[in-house]
């Protein structure tokens, strides 16, 4: 029943359990050790900061190995961890964001040009399309040419089964003689692997440090000891940067579409602070409503116990998951007053807190594309909004569904653009 439930109906039943149980509960899922899910923030707080030989994320994200490949940082823990995260953290930092802002722009109005005006439009689909055009240059800059096609193509085929992870069950479930799911998967990697080192090696060759594409800030990083990033952990680190940049913002951005066109009030503040001029205050508060009200994510990677934890006053044993739920702490109305309710302005009289606000996790494992889709959504709005007057294709708000980790709009946000 807690499988089916969790799987299901994931947001109506973390509600029920924390109703029934209160803010910490154990779940069992089939053929899993139990999640301890927590949502007090002094509780997160002590997940979050636990030394990281006591608690292990990486454990939790092994099925994405195929895709991402072993030196992914999403998928090690302690030093290792630490040591990749380092390689790939300056990638995203505000000199070089700001660099990425303009062509981040001019991809977003391509994208929200070529959109039906006047018609019901599922928006989610569309917001796919144009956050993997934005991370495919973000990555790649415009400079990769002839081999930006086929890359699309080929990584838009590895996306998918990682959308459909139980494509990627171990060998055993491999189809013989070269069918099936696996053997197919193992051929677009191949494709997309022939892509990539090919990029990288190009970019070597030339020298090619400039600019403000991310896959020259991973050639220029070097580790403690001196030396380059190998082609192989470059490789992997980009791939985990497709992988989680692109679904995850997509999905955000139809949600906040999604309220926006159910709340006529906070809508037309919107537009009317986005026609003003750039860098409100409304917009940021907008999409940090956005990320509590509707997080796509409904809870920070799980973080696997190594060493027995003392957690709110409980000793936890090895092998159980600590789960800090950005869902319930978000929806806590001891926290935020009216937590079912989109009201942008709670965020202009403080900022979210580190442990009541948690859509991109925390600690030494926090979302290290934050900033980044941040960016994206604001510049994503802008542009919509300054081009389009946006309503819902249907009353009533839509259903929250489940797909694959990710939470989506029940009818991928339909929506009716009208050219202003
Ligand atoms: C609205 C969009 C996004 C949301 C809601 C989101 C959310 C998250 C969450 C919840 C985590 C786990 C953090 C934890 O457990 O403490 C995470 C990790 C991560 N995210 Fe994001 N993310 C988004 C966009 C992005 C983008 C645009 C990128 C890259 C371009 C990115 C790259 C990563 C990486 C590499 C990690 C792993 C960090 C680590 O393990 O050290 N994400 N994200």
């Amino acid at each position: 029943m807690q499988t089916f439930g969790w799987w299901a109906r994931p947001t109506g039943f973390l509600d029920r359990c924390r109703r029934r149980y209160g803010k910490r509960f154990t779940v069992r899922l089939a053929a899993q050790d139990p999640f301890i899910v927590i949502s007090d923030p002094a509780e997160i707080k002590q997940v979050f900061t636990a030394p990281p030989d006591v608690l292990h994320p990486g454990e939790g994200t092994r099925i994405l190995e195929p895709i991402v490949g072993p030196n992914s940082i999403l998928l090690l823990d302690e030093g290792a961890h630490m040591a990749q995260r380092k390689l790939v953290l300056p990638a995203f930092h505000g000199e070089r964001m700001r660099g990425l802002e303009s062509m981040i722009a001019e991809v977003t109005r391509e994208q929200i040009d070529s959109w039906p005006r006047d018609e019901l439009t599922p928006i989610h689909p569309r917001m796919q399309r144009l956050t993997l055009e934005v991370i495919l240059a973000a990555v790649f800059g415009v400079r990769t040419g002839e081999r930006l096609g086929p890359l699309r193509e080929s990584l838009t085929a590895m996306l998918d089964f990682g959308m459909n992870p139980l494509s990627l069950l171990p060998p055993a479930r491999r189809a013989p003689f070269g069918r099936g799911p696996w053997a197919r998967f193992l051929k677009v990697r191949a494709r997309t692997d022939e892509l990539i080192y090919g990029e990288i090696k190009d970019r070597r060759d030339r020298q090619d440090e400039g600019g403000s594409e991310i896959i020259n800030s991973l050639i220029a990083a070097y580790h403690e000891d001196g030396s380059p990033m190998s082609d192989v952990e470059i490789h992997d680190e980009l791939l985990t940067l497709l992988v989680a940049g692109h679904e995850t913002t997509a999905t955000q951005l139809a949600w906040t579409i999604e309220r926006l066109t159910r709340e006529p009030r906070v809508l037309s503040a919107l537009v009317e602070a986005v026609d003003e001029g750039e860098g409100d205050p409304y917009l940021t508060a907008v999409i940090r409503e956005s990320l509590r009200l509707r997080p796509v994510l409904l809870n920070a990677a799980p973080r696997t116990v190594k060493k027995p934890v003392e957690i709110g006053g409980i000793v936890y044993e090895p092998r159980v998951h600590m789960l800090a739920s950005a869902w319930l702490v978000q929806h806590d109305s001891d926290i935020y007053p009216e937590p079912y309710a989109f009201r942008p302005e709670r965020f202009l009289e403080s900022d979210p807190g580190t442990y009541t606000w948690i859509p991109f996790g925390g600690g030494r494992r926090r979302c290290v594309g934050a900033s980044f889709a941040q960016l994206e959504m604001a510049i994503v709005l802008r542009e919509l909004l300054r081009t389009t007057e946006i309503r819902a294709g249907a009353e009533g708000p839509e259903a929250t569904r489940r797909r694959a980790i990710t939470v989506t709009p029940g009818r991928g946000a339909e929506t009716i653009l009208t050219g202003r």
